[in-house]
């Protein structure tokens, strides 16, 4: 497989922790504690946090991305609380979608996962598209089956090359490995990465799927991120409580790094 061409991606997800009054340092830390022109990095703050993390961002060298955790699949309109894709402009460039505690506690169902990924598109959001099993799905033997059918059921309505052209990337994470501690293994998330890409490949992209990227998630650390990046089917990862830690974000980018410099120069590299 060709993977010289895809990105390494580092994404924070901080869910629902930090304020407006300490996120903007948080960041800042994190930004210098993982500096490297190598890998995409993103912060995802809560909504009222995004202001703070952008501006505390603003000068960063090199740049790191401002991401929302969630976003609405209309325009505007009478939907207390929620936030559209438009009112991210100039607070965030990219947008979680259909994380699976926003499946599980707000009952977002692929279609609706999927309109809103249209919005993010149309408002020049990058989209974290989240898949992924349960465990009772997975002794099942059904993971493939299911991440089949949400990633059919979010992204089968949309033109391909739109969502191409759009820099959609893919996050699989594990239910079960989310928040738990436990971890898939490195091949077994590859060979759902392999999975995914026949899917969309399946739904009209080019080349196989090859050029869309894929995370994992699910418990990520310092400590694990090696058996992930170690396949060549997995772009980098979605990484939740670690990734409120700088020591844990630096020596997961730090990683991350190593393989972003394989993929771009494999001969120096070895
Ligand atoms: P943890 O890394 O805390 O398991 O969370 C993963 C996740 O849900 C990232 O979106």
């Amino acid at each position: 497989m060709i993977t010289a061409m895809r990105p390494v991606i580092v994404a924070a997800n901080w869910k629902m922790h930090t304020t407006p009054a300490d996120a903007g340092e948080l960041a800042r830390t994190i930004a210098r504690r993982t500096a490297d022109a190598d890998v995409v990095r993103i912060v995802c703050p809560p909504f009222v946090a995004l202001a703070a993390v952008r501006d505390a961002l603003a000068d960063a060298a090199p740049p790191i991305a401002v991401g929302a955790q969630n976003v609405h699949h209309e325009l505007h309109g009478a939907f207390t609380g929620e936030v559209s894709a438009p009112m991210l402009a100039g607070l965030a460039t990219w947008v979680i979608v259909g994380h699976s505690e926003r499946r599980r506690d707000a009952g977002e169902t692929d279609m609706l996962v999927g309109r809103k990924i249209g919005r993010a598109v149309e408002a020049g959001l990058r989209p974290i598209l989240c898949v992924g099993e349960q465990h009772n799905e997975r002794d099942a033997g059904l993971a493939e089956a299911v991440v089949d059918a949400q990633v059919r059921g979010a992204l089968g309505t949309h033109d391909a090359a739109v969502l191409e052209a759009g820099g959609l990337v893919v996050a699989y994470e594990p239910v079960w490995a989310i928040g738990t501690g436990h971890t898939a293994r490195g091949a077994d998330a590859s060979d759902m990465a392999d999975g995914i890409r026949r899917t969309v490949a399946d739904l009209g992209w080019a080349d196989g799927g090859a050029g869309l990227p894929i995370l994992y998630g699910g418990s990520v650390t310092s400590a694990n991120i090696a058996e992930f990046l170690a396949e060549p089917a997995i772009d980098g990862a979605l990484v939740g409580g670690a990734s409120l830690q700088p020591d844990e974000m630096a020596g997961i980018v730090a990683r991350a790094a190593m393989t972003a410099r394989a993929r771009l120069d494999p001969i120096a590299t070895g």
